[in-house]
């Protein structure tokens, strides 16, 4: 068994637009350990976001191999994707995409909702992970009573709740001020530190790549 949590080989991936081929992703090789904060920097249109909807399952990779938790991604049928996708990997996004018209607990309880675990395991984790986003107090407002930071820890609440062995964030801080990202990375050090469980986030900022235990610098698709 290997140590790594994904292991990249040679993956390429590219879009068509019409009948332009926009190579994103050329010949990237890399191996993210288990336990580990890791960033993707890398200037806009690099290729980060790419790669990690390649490690989010949700593109697949079009040429080379992507192994999680020592399986083959590209062998894995839509189920196995589905099942991983629901239990093993949490995801947030810059714009926290939380649903407005729930309160913080409820978004966390709604997500929790499709795991289809015991009612009192529910509400365990519900507080467990607002409280571990220092949210617990302000678990009855709705998005809209909350401030940037608040609502991205929510959205972590969400993630953390699925207790998943990835955490995977396309630029969480892009959209906060640096004092409240810093406080979401310190949040979400914290977590990779007590559960070690792992974070994987794409970012520009210098503070980010401070909080991680490595980081991939990619340009033009390539390590
Ligand atoms: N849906 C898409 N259709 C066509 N081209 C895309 C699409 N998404 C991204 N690209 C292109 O792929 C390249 C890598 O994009 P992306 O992975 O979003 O980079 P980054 O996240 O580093 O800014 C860029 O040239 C971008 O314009
Ligand atoms: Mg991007």
């Amino acid at each position: 068994m290997s140590e790594n949590l994904y292991e990249v080989k040679e993956l390429f991936f590219s879009y068509s637009l019409g009948k332009q081929k926009i190579e994103a992703i050329r010949g990237l090789s890399l191996n993210i350990p288990t336990s580990a904060l890791v960033t993707i920097s890398g200037p806009s249109g690099s290729g980060k976001s790419t790669l990690l909807n390649i490690l989010g399952l949700i593109e697949p990779a079009q040429q080379g191999t992507v192994i999680f938790q020592n399986e083959d991604i590209g062998s894995m049928g839509e189920k196995r994707k589905n099942q991983i996708r629901k239990f093993q990997i949490g995801f947030i996004f810059q714009q926290f995409h939380l649903i407005p018209v729930l309160s913080a607990e409820e978004n966390v309880r709604y997500f929790l909702s499709r795991q289809k675990l015991p009612k009192n395991e529910i509400e365990e984790r519900i507080e467990e992970s607002l409280q571990a986003v220092g949210l617990w107090e302000h678990r009855m407002k709705k998005p809209s009573e909350l401030s940037g930071g608040q609502k991205q820890r929510v959205a972590i609440a969400r993630a953390v709740a699925k207790r998943p062995h990835v955490i995977i964030g396309d630029e969480p801080t892009a959209s906060l001020d640096q004092k409240t990202g810093c406080e979401i990375m310190e949040i979400l050090a914290n977590l990779v530190a007590a559960r070690k469980s792992s974070v994987i986030l794409t970012t520009h900022d210098a503070m980010v790549q401070s909080f991680s235990t490595q980081n991939f610098h990619i340009q033009d698709g390539r390590l």
